[in-house]
């Protein structure tokens, strides 16, 4: 096709996506698979750079698939596939490392971060490599396009350094791809510390909306949200980070505009936007979670989907990685 190529990724390291991943990025990538020849991963390989339960990565890395497709990514638009799938992620990966500076991979600010979670001693070596494989994802589907949160900027400018090194080396093999970094996509906050972004490796569940959590749970989530004591509905990111988030979250989902909302609850309590909010929420994860279930109740269909995604991208990046080798004379 003549369709720009685009990639994403997201690790299979909970249960259950959260909010933030739904609209940060499913509801982005189903939008996405129209205009583009889409790649969209369950990155395991990436997940096994902390430790892991076998049983678990497992049953986490079909239930982040189901997600996907349950979210509206289409198996036969896009190219849904599982990382391990596809071993010439790993290959690439290998031949990558030996291109990459080691100050030049110091330099990585979540490896940092997350180096210091886990402490220095147990981190691992994969750990520090992990924007490395990252590029050989990308670089494997010559991908035009990387959409992506903002914090992963930094990995994407690693990679157009790889592929703009390994081309002036050994001749021009790899696309050099650019980071899409959504501007427009709303940014969702943990509702009990509307200053930090709701993730799935958050500490406590307590502030995230779990895709795949029973109404009432999120009810009882949405209901017990911080907000703060003015008692008045309106949007104010800094002095009202709390109510501003379940605004922001309402809006985006309910397709309106905040000012709407904040209009229709004015001189109302918080009480009454945050049922509303529920009511939301609940309209647009149902439909989701249901699938999500029907999905997972039918593992052949599900390993089906996952076999076909994984053909159509051994195909592409076996090509790319064959390639490679020839270059390197391997
Ligand atoms: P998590 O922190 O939940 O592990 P990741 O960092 O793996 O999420 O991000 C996966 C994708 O989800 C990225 O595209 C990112 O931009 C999006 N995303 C994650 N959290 C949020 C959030 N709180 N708000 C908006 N988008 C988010
Ligand atoms: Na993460």
């Amino acid at each position: 096709t003549s369709k720009p190529v685009l990639f994403s990724g997201m690790q299979p390291s909970s249960d259950s996506l959260q909010l933030g991943n739904y609209i940060g990025a499913l509801s982005q990538w189903t939008k996405m698979q129209e205009d583009f020849d889409a790649f969209y991963c369950v990155v395991n390989l990436h997940a096994i750079t902390v430790p892991q339960d076998p049983a678990e990565l497992v049953a986490r890395t079909r239930r982040t698939a189901a997600q996907y497709i349950a979210a509206g990514i289409d198996p036969a638009k896009s190219t849904l596939f599982v990382q391990s799938h596809v071993s010439a992620h790993a290959e690439l990966a290998w031949v990558l490392n030996t291109l990459t500076g080691f100050g030049e991979a110091g330099r990585m600010t979540q490896f940092k971060d997350k180096s210091q979670r886990y402490g220095a001693d147990s981190a691992s070596v994969g750990l520090f490599t992990y924007p490395v494989l990252m590029a050989a994802d990308i670089l494997l589907y010559q991908a035009n396009s990387v959409p992506v949160g903002e914090d992963q900027r930094q990995h994407v400018e690693l990679t157009r350094d790889l592929a703009t090194r390994f081309n002036s080396r050994f001749g021009d093999t790899f696309v050099v791809p650019e980071a899409q970094i959504a501007k427009g996509t709303a940014k969702v906050y943990d509702l009990q510390l509307p200053t930090a972004k709701m993730s799935k490796s958050a500490e406590s569940e307590a502030g995230l909306i779990k895709v795949l959590d029973p109404a009432n749970v999120t009810k009882k989530k949405i209901m017990r949200a911080v907000t703060d004591d003015e008692g008045e509905v309106r949007f104010d990111r800094d002095a009202k980070p709390g109510v501003s988030n379940l605004l922001t979250i309402y809006s985006v989902l309910a397709e309106r505009t905040i000012d709407s909302i904040v209009d229709e609850y004015a001189g109302r309590g918080y009480g009454d936007l945050k049922k509303g909010l529920v009511e939301v929420v609940e309209g647009s994860l149902a439909p989701v979670r249901a699938r999500t279930e029907e999905l997972l109740a039918d593992p052949a269909e599900l390993d089906r989907l996952l076999a076909q995604g994984a053909d159509r991208a051994n195909e592409v990046a076996n090509q790319t990685l064959s390639l490679v080798y020839e270059r390197m004379g391997l």
